[in-house]
């Protein structure tokens, strides 16, 4: 297949970790936005950038382009394209859309419009109309109209790319998977010195960093994408670049990798979760506070994502969880880089340790900040 437009979604503020991430994999970023990436690349390339990627959320694959003023419009046009060629006539497709146009109140009515150009022609073409509905789980196109740019993609991830399939237990307030992955990666840990995350809840961050440190694909614990589902599929080539993803990952991960949690419910949820992410055995989890948590050696990453504290009466509290995070920084983890996680810059201030470094992320629609602290031997606390 020819060499193709490829827009890679993310969640807002991702897209640079996620151009770091594909060029890293050796693709051709040609252009980044808050959330997303454009590259360019085959029908194969984004079989391999769902099985590799780890902060993307889908893989858009552009079908065609055109412009279009109001809905028949986007019907006609639509209708032109050879879908005969992406669909099974037996098969099932769903739309979603991003639609900013004068003319549609309702993105629904747009999808609706979309659909029935898809399967008139299909049935024109073939006899058949496909079947169609809410379900991510087969075909999905995807339909971007602001003003009067049309662009269609094949969404080659169908259910984001950041549902690995390992989430057993969510325990409470998880971390969505590939936000996880891309703070992460935004540490710029190698993979190969210690990890340590106390206050682990149901493990997300830990189980994302033994499958860094494992070079393991995170595509390679889910069964089912969407572009299985396209006529071009090529079930030999998948089984070989899937293989090859095996073939990469390595026996274990380089890092020892520690999780703890005051809790024992979350630490049950962190285990049977990584069980699900076949990690279970390279991480050590306890049951502690995280003031108890073991910090080997005078090198390597210690995150937490503390609580952050949204109803009233809780700030107090955690005021004095912060600052004994900083406490915990300065006496357990000299040598270390210290991260913490949280959508709360007032109780961030009582870490009380000069930040080297902060990026901007969402956890949702929190506003959140990972802080970076050098923990030198002797870190002097602010003033
Ligand atoms: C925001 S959650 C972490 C969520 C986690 N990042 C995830 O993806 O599931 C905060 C966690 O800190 C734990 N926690 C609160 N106070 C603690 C303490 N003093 N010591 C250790 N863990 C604590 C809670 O049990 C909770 O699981």
């Amino acid at each position: 297949m020819d060499e193709r437009n490829i827009f890679v979604t993310a969640h807002p503020r991702i897209g640079p970790v996620l151009a770091t991430e594909l060029t890293s994999l050796g693709f051709k970023v040609e252009k980044t936005e808050n959330m997303g990436v454009y590259a360019t690349g085959t029908f194969t390339d984004a079989i391999r950038m769902n099985l590799y990627l780890r902060s993307a959320n889908r893989v858009l694959l552009r079908l065609i382009q055109f412009k279009a003023g109001s809905p028949e419009e986007l019907y006609t046009k639509a209708k032109n394209f050879e879908w005969e060629n992406v669909l099974s006539p037996q098969g099932y497709f769903s739309v979603q859309s991003s639609v900013r146009n004068t003319s549609i109140k309702d993105n629904r009515f747009a999808n609706l419009k979309l659909k029935d150009a898809i399967a008139d022609r299909m049935k024109d073409k073939t006899g058949a109309r496909p079947n169609s509905g809410p379900l991510y789980d087969a075909s999905v196109i995807f339909l971007y109209w602001h003003d009067e740019d049309v662009i269609i993609y094949y969404d080659t991830s169908g259910e984001t790319i950041s549902r690995r399939g390992y989430r057993k237990n969510p325990f409470k307030a998880p971390m969505n998977e590939s936000l996880a992955a891309a703070v992460l990666i935004n540490t710029g840990w190698d993979g190969a010195e210690p990890f340590v995350n106390p206050m682990c809840g149901s493990g997300t961050v830990a189980i994302e960093a033994a499958m860094i440190s494992m070079n393991k694909a995170p595509g390679l614990l889910r069964q089912n994408f969407s572009f299985m589902h396209h006529r071009q599929f090529n079930s030999k080539i998948y089984r070989m670049l899937r293989n090859q993803a095996i073939v990469n990952t390595y026996a274990r991960p380089k890092a020892k990798i520690i999780a703890t949690d005051i809790n024992p419910l979350a630490i049950k949820a962190a285990k049977e979760n990584a069980k699900a992410a076949e990690v279970a055995r390279y991480i050590t989890f306890n049951v502690c506070d995280f003031r108890e948590t073991e910090v080997p050696g005078h090198k390597g990453v210690v995150f937490l994502n503390p609580e952050y504290g949204k109803r009233l009466g809780e700030e107090e509290n955690l005021k004095n969880i912060y600052a004994a995070i900083g406490d915990f920084f300065k006496q357990k983890c000299s040598g270390y880089k210290g991260y913490v996680f949280s959508g709360n810059p007032e109780l961030a201030k009582s870490i009380g340790l000069k930040t080297s470094g902060r990026t901007e992320f969402y956890n949702g629609k929190i506003d959140c900040r990972l802080l970076e602290f050098e923990l030198y031997v002797g870190s002097l606390r602010e003033m």
